[in-house]
């Protein structure tokens, strides 16, 4: 895997403890909204920050309600990244108008990624999290080259349409060397409305948890299809917060306590 990117020498990044990367083959599978809710749990006893990398399509900003930022310059001229719910992130979405295409590629890509990363007044961190945009592109490819990232959760729904994508992502960082945490299985089926209620599958069984035990893989957790979970990121809100009590809540922060116990500080 080459590109232009890899000839440029790494960022050193002191202040940041662990980058995570949250990427998937397919688009679509709820890579942002699950980034913003584990993002959102480990920020409870933790220092966060969340980078939406999805230069093209971005989406952060609204899941976390964010729309009416706009990032301001620090003394050392260092963009003031939004805190919503105890974390920091940063996005395209706070520095171009809604609805406003980034046509960027090439050397205009690679700086704007680097930028993020240092052009942030990011602060102190034990975990930035990093939502990447869909598949095996520039973008992906760039973050792992240019920085040094900890390790990468790879997102998928439970059909083998989706499957034989993240085998894609997996593929990607075992080229690009990068640990890979696990697997979430997102819309893993829709959440019972009631105890006498069976789970329904959304999607097909696949071959998930065959491919998972054969190639020795990690199913960091089931999440389920929650409509709430929808409606959350619609209005902006954290499911988390909003739900603190909910079964699904549960879930997120057991995740966030693998990440911990996988990335100690
Ligand atoms: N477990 C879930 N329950 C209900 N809705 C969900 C769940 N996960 C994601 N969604 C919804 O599915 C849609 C897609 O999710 P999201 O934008 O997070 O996916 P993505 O993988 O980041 O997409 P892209 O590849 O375009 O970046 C959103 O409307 C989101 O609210
Ligand atoms: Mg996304």
């Amino acid at each position: 895997m080459t590109t232009a990117s890899q000839d440029l020498p790494k960022l050193f990044l002191p202040n940041i403890k662990h980058i995570i990367l949250i990427g998937s083959g397919k688009g679509g599978v709820g890579k942002s909204t699950l980034s913003a809710n584990i993002s959102i749990a480990l920020g409870k006893t933790n220092k966060v920050g969340l980078l939406d990398a999805d230069i093209y399509g971005p989406s952060l900003v609204k899941i976390l309600g964010g729309e009416n930022y706009r990032p301001e310059l620090s003394k050392d001229k260092k963009l003031i990244p939004l805190t919503r719910h105890n974390i920091k992130c940063m996005s395209m979405g706070l520095l171009v108008e809604d609805g406003e295409a980034v046509i960027w590629r090439g050397p205009m890509l690679f700086k704007a990624i680097s930028q993020l990363f240092t052009d942030v007044l990011w602060g102190d961190l034990d975990y930035l999290i990093i939502d990447l945009p869909p598949g095996t592109g520039d973008v992906p490819l760039t973050i792992s080259q240019k920085v040094n990232v900890s390790s990468a959760i790879t997102v998928t729904t439970p059909q083998n349409l989706s499957l034989i994508d993240a085998k894609r992502a997996l593929s990607m960082w075992r080229q690009l060397n990068i640990f890979n945490m696990g697997l979430l299985e997102n819309m893993s089926y829709l959440y019972p409305q009631d105890k006498e209620m069976k789970k329904i599958n959304l999607f097909p069984k696949g071959d998930l948890d065959t491919f998972l035990q054969t190639e020795k893989l990690t199913k960091l957790a089931e999440i389920p299809f929650h409509p709430y979970i929808g409606l959350s990121a619609e209005a902006g809100q954290s499911f988390i917060n909003s739900y603190p009590d909910h079964e699904i809540t549960k879930i997120f922060f057991d995740i966030a306590k693998k990440i911990k116990k996988s990335c100690p500080l």
